[in-house]
């Protein structure tokens, strides 16, 4: 069997941000060359937190559309909202039942998410629900940012777990991560990652901001103390991470950068990082504001049946498997 297929998700909360187009979309768009790739849109996990019914159906359409603006090709790849794929869900039922509590206790998103309140049985299982979007398709990699490595841990767990007591169902699939920009840091507090729950709009890029909003984010940037443009997580982490977003986005190595920038003012520097970033995103920006809504429908309807001919066979083996008739 050729080892060629992928899986990655996206929640459909908020907008998307760098640190979500640094971490995982653009290496998505990269990856159809040589993957059988599967996009998702995974509205069943953006239940987790409450929004409203009307706020959350606009969000899946503009994050579905955002995806195919940033490059993600309906004719090579599937791209499709994860409820309108059944099989996830019942999977995930299965799943759970191997699951350990212990373990899905110890997950940082979880404890994070349920410190800041709103508790509840899906919050708990949602790296359930994670591995079966992942295991339904017997894919092989998983392209994500950091902060998902602990949800991949325990979908191979699970895999393995499966494997042993039911038989070789599921490749234990591999988390791959980008080289540079894994973890792209709030503009506001270089020590917490860019996150779409960060109460302050300035501390993320999103990547529907106009240019003059995010020269105006990254003036706002907070730097470090002292001069000059080193990179150097420990002592300079705002200017380190302002290299890493260039960097990301310009395609240039972090060591040519700081050659080039090396004796700039801050203000100056980051003028270069917002040219980069606006230049980074215009082939975005004027791709979504092209894009109809019904396009993206489209794309979601006939994606989705695709990927229920191919999860409702896989279930079936798994159905098979655990001996459910
Ligand atoms: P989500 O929606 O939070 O983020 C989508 C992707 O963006 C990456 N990311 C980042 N990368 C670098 N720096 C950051 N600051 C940053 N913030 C987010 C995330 O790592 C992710 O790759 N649980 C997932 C969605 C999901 C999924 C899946 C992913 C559901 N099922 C199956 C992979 C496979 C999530 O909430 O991602």
């Amino acid at each position: 069997m050729t080892e060629n297929r992928l899986f990655s998700g996206i929640q459909p909360t908020g907008e998307i941000h760098l640190g979500n187009y640094i971490g995982a979309l653009r290496n998505w768009v990269s990856m159809q060359e040589e993957y059988e790739a599967i996009y998702c849109v995974v509205d069943l996990h953006a239940l987790t937190a409450p929004q409203g019914p009307a706020e959350l159906r606009e969000a899946t359409i503009r994050t579905a559309k955002a995806l195919l603006a940033v490059g993600i090709d309906p004719d090579r790849s599937l791209l499709y909202v994860q409820s309108h794929v059944p099989q996830h869900a019942e999977l995930a039922w299965i799943l759970g039942t191997l699951a350990s509590m212990g373990h899905l206790s110890r997950m940082i998103q979880y404890k994070e998410k349920s410190e800041k309140g709103g508790q509840n049985l899906g919050l708990f299982a949602y790296p359930v629900l994670q591995a079966a979007d992942i295991l339904i398709h017997r894919v092989h990699v998983v392209p994500v940012g950091d902060d998902q490595s602990q949800h991949l841990e325990l979908t191979r767990e699970l895999a393995e777990r499966f494997n042993t007591r039911f038989g070789e169902i599921f490749p234990v699939p591999a988390t791959i991560t980008p080289k540079i920009g894994a973890r792209v840091m709030s503009l506001k507090d270089p020590t917490a990652k860019m996150s779409k729950s960060d109460p302050d709009p300035k501390s993320r890029i999103d990547i529907t901001d106009s240019a003059d909003l995010i020269r105006k984010k990254i003036r706002s940037a907070v730097t470090d103390s002292g001069i000059g443009v080193r990179y150097d997580t420990e002592d300079k982490p705002g200017i380190s991470n302002l290299l890493d977003i260039t960097a990301a986005m310009s395609g240039r190595a972090i060591d040519e950068l700081v050659a080039e920038y090396a004796d700039l003012q801050y203000g100056s520097f980051k003028d270069a990082v917002a040219d980069a970033v606006i230049d980074g995103l215009e082939p975005f920006r004027s791709a979504y504001s092209a894009m109809t809504d019904d396009y993206v429908r489209d794309v979601m309807a006939s994606s989705a049946e695709r990927a229920i001919d191919s999860a409702a066979a896989s279930l079936a083996g798994i159905r098979e498997a655990v001996g459910l008739s």
